[in-house]
């Protein structure tokens, strides 16, 4: 491992806990986490009715249990505003968000400019997740959010049992394959579910918007500062099992890094995710109302494990015989996405500011294993002037890439 390596691992693990922060100080401010979301109705209600059924969408609340043991909240969007005649079979599409982020990200703008809206106007049956311990998926069978336990897992799990258990459920329900869409930390999982034979027979198409896997080459400014503060183990040595943004520890802790290293810690969305080009101020304010959300520090540690190699593997337990008792060996094993199979219709589409999603990353990822898929079935996009944030949320993203994402879902391959 090379110290800049070493450094730039460390810094996107500060850099989440710096969007952490600000959300603690804009709570602090008074732009509340709590009250009223949303037009017109609490976001206390669920997704459905504070966000989607107001706008005349048919809307499903379900839950979805895994494996092991979590009980996710998904919301089903059954039909657009305008039902369509005659006896048309919808097909399924399953939107997964980031890290640090629920369902109700994609629903900041009107009808007319988010995805699952723009899908459902399309006809298409769309299936919001929402992943483990976010604001509604924080239900398990036996575990209470409030212990240890709960917050055991990292990205290999959504791999393993999350994405498995919601895969399964939509079949079942729809009996067709399935078009899936994701975004920052919903791209890695899909890649990496691919190339482990996880979707084989499941899978219609993919869309990839600011598609992470190799995270080495992330430019940062604070990356010297960060990698004094070993935050990654330093959080670990403190026992906290769950990161949660608005939550005391993780607020103080990151707090103290800003002022002992005399940072500017204003507009870390933007230090964080890049220079948004396109987000409308009161679908941001929005957003901040509601995100970020927690995860698993372990989850964000086996992401700042990932900016240090230019491999994928697995979480990495850090202690020899802990890799042991995990896999048998004393390093984890990787992942090859060199065996994501040519023939799967992928769409990508990435931004020349994004400041996670670093073009030179994704460059490396189209290199190193699109070089021999199927060249009809993968459609790559570039928008010079799109960050992080703008995938998520931009007011022109409809025309920009969700039309695209909806085309591609409705080609024959
Ligand atoms: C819709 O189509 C299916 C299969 O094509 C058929 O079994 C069913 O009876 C049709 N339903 C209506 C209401 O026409
Ligand atoms: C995206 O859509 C625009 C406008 O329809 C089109 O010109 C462009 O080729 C599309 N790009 C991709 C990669 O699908």
């Amino acid at each position: 491992m090379t110290f800049s390596s070493l450094m730039n691992a460390i810094a996107l693990t500060f850099y989440i806990i710096i969007l952490a922060w600000y959300s603690h100080q804009t709570r602090v401010l008074g732009h509340g986490f709590l009250g009223n979301y949303g037009k017109s109705r609490p976001y206390e209600e669920g997704l459905c009715a504070s966000l989607i059924s107001i706008h005349g969408y048919k809307c499903q609340e379900l839950e979805v249990t895994t494996n092991d043991g979590y009980i996710l909240s998904i919301q089903r969007i059954l039909e657009g505003r305008v039902k369509v005649e005659g006896n048309v079979t919808k097909e399924p599409v399953i939107v997964q968000h980031g890290v640090m982020v629920d369902g109700a990200t994609w629903f900041m703008n009107s009808p007319e400019q988010n995805l699952p809206m723009i899908l459902a106007d399309n006809n298409f049956d769309v299936w919001v997740v929402n992943t483990r311990g976010t604001k509604y998926s924080r239900k398990h069978t036996y575990l209470d959010a409030s212990r240890q336990e709960y917050w055991h897992w990292s990205w290999d799990e959504l791999v393993t049992y999350e994405m498995p258990a919601i895969f399964d459920y939509v079949s079942k329900e729809t009996g067709q394959k399935i078009h899936y869409v994701g975004h920052s930390l919903g791209t890695l999982v899909a890649l990496v579910s691919l190339a482990e034979g996880k979707w084989e027979n499941q899978i219609k198409s993919v869309a990839l918007l600011s598609p992470i896997a190799y995270l080495s080459r992330i430019k940062t400014e604070i990356g010297v500062i960060a990698a004094k503060s070993l935050l990654g183990e330093s959080l670990t040595v403190l026992h906290i099992a769950e990161f949660d943004p608005k939550g005391i520890p993780v607020a103080d802790f990151i707090k103290n890094i800003c002022v002992e290293n005399g940072l500017n810690c204003n507009d870390l969305f933007t230090l964080i995710t890049g220079p948004n080009c396109c987000l409308d101020r009161t679908a941001f304010d929005d957003f901040m109302k509601v995100e970020p959300q927690s995860s698993s520090t372990r989850n964000l540690l086996h992401l700042a494990q990932t900016v240090r190699t230019d491999r994928l593997s697995k979480y990495d337990f850090m202690r020899p015989h802990l890799n042991l008792f995990h896999y048998g060996q004393l390093n984890p094993p990787s992942y090859d996405l060199s065996k994501i199979p040519n023939n799967i219709p992928i769409f990508m589409s990435y931004g020349g500011t994004d400041a996670l999603a670093d073009v030179a990353d994704v460059q490396k990822l189209l290199n190193d294993h699109f070089q021999d898929h199927d060249k009809d079935k993968l459609s790559v996009q570039f928008i010079p002037n799109y960050a992080h944030g703008d995938y998520m949320f931009a007011t022109n993203a409809n025309q920009l890439v969700y039309t695209n994402v909806t085309s591609f879902f409705k080609r024959k391959f």
